[in-house]
């Protein structure tokens, strides 16, 4: 059922709050707290010591969307818990998968459980470590949307996102949640490495709690604007969307669903490397959208975004609420509240996903069911 919405897509945009919230409830540990504690780990996964114990590297296959949460996953588990991490496409992995190593933890991830290169690389994993000595036994962990998948039966434990049957076939709130499925497992591995002070726990775990509440604010601010802009796209052909650091991703995903749906052409680059190459696609009928949150990158992706204006492109800035510096920049804003830039992709991509639906229905496309495109169904 739609719910008043009129497509599943924005109904699954909208669902997005209470899916994290359900994945904090399930997964944040009550019993915590920085001040009288530090013997139990904040985060309750309930994966097995078996599966997180000296874990030595960490190696990600997945398609699509979740190769782009993958990738968020990476920043995350090398950042907090300092861990070295590889993303690598399922379909590319499965033909030449990468050297073996000790002590590593795969995940799969798929929104599905039943994406056939994501479970043919799983596969292969588990098979050539079986075939290995001990210490290259397979340590899997699956993350997804339902346990009941065929994902979950082969792999030995996951981690279930919590976001509930999504019938868009672009995905939205299966995304957000295998994000929160990606902070929570590197805060545990963190905890596991003791990797963080408290404090940071502390920190991160306060602004994981803000999210929820954070996310309806650009839902309820953001949404009537952002559908007005789209307007400004009926003949647009092409569109570039750049981003840096943990933030990369997200501009991948911009993209991703804009082409999803509306079918235009969309590129999404780190931004330090539109210089190279992109930059001669620019002029005033290509939009470049660039998510430019507080934080370790800010400048660059300001100074980034400038390059882009000198060559006429129309610029709009994913940017936090009263950011000056970014109005000058900025042609469009689209504006989310301010968090630590670590959490930033969580707000960062509403915008986006907005943005896309919205071109989309406008131009009276099919938005939740796109043409060429299919979404593993249910049961
Ligand atoms: C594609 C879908 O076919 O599968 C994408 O069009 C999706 O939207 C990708 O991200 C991977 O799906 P899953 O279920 O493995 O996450």
């Amino acid at each position: 059922e739609k719910q008043g919405f009129r497509h599943f897509m924005l109904k699954e945009i909208y669902e997005q709050p209470n899916v994290i919230r359900s994945c904090l409830e399930a997964y944040l540990n009550p019993d915590w707290h920085p001040q009288n504690n530090s013997q139990v780990s904040p985060i309750n996964l309930g994966l097995s010591e078996s599966l997180l114990n000296k874990v030595e590297n960490v190696q990600i296959l997945a398609c699509g969307t979740s190769w782009h949460s993958s990738l968020v996953g990476k920043y995350l588990i090398e950042q907090l818990a300092g861990i070295p991490t590889m993303v690598q496409y399922a379909s590319e992995f499965r033909y030449a998968p990468s050297p073996i190593t000790a002590n590593t933890l795969s995940i799969g991830v798929t929104q599905s459980g039943e994406t056939a290169d994501t479970l043919a690389a799983l596969e292969t994993e588990k098979q050539r470590r079986i075939a290995l000595e001990s210490k290259y036994q397979p340590r899997i962990l699956g993350i997804t949307n339902r346990p009941e998948s065929t994902l979950a039966h082969m792999v030995n434990e996951i981690i279930n996102t919590q976001a509930g049957i999504e019938v868009g076939v672009a995905a939205t709130k299966s995304f957000t949640a295998q994000l929160m499925g990606f902070y929570l497992l590197a805060l545990e591995l963190a905890y596991r490495r003791q990797a963080l002070s408290l404090e940071q726990f502390a920190t991160i775990i306060e602004g994981l709690r803000h999210l929820p509440r954070q996310m309806e604010l650009v839902l309820e601010k953001q949404e009537s604007l952002i559908e007005e802009l789209a307007h400004e796209f009926n003949d647009t052909q092409d569109f570039i969307f750049l981003g840096r650091g943990i933030n990369f991703p997200i501009a991948l995903e911009g993209a991703l669903k804009l082409k999803e749906i509306s079918y235009i052409h969309a590129e999404g680059y780190p931004a330090g490397e539109m210089k190279h190459g992109p930059i001669a696609l620019l002029d005033a009928k290509v939009p470049v959208v660039a998510i430019a949150m507080p934080g370790l990158v800010y400048e660059k992706v300001i100074s980034n975004a400038q390059e882009a204006k000198a060559r006429d492109a129309r610029l709009i800035g994913v940017t936090v609420i009263d950011d000056l510096d970014a109005s000058h920049t900025f042609d469009d804003l689209l504006t989310v509240p301010k968090v630590d830039e670590i959490l930033s992709p969580m707000l960062a991509v509403i915008p986006l996903q907005l943005l896309a639906y919205h071109i989309a229905a406008r131009r009276g496309l099919d938005v939740d069911q796109p043409r060429n495109l299919a979404k593993k169904r249910y049961g």
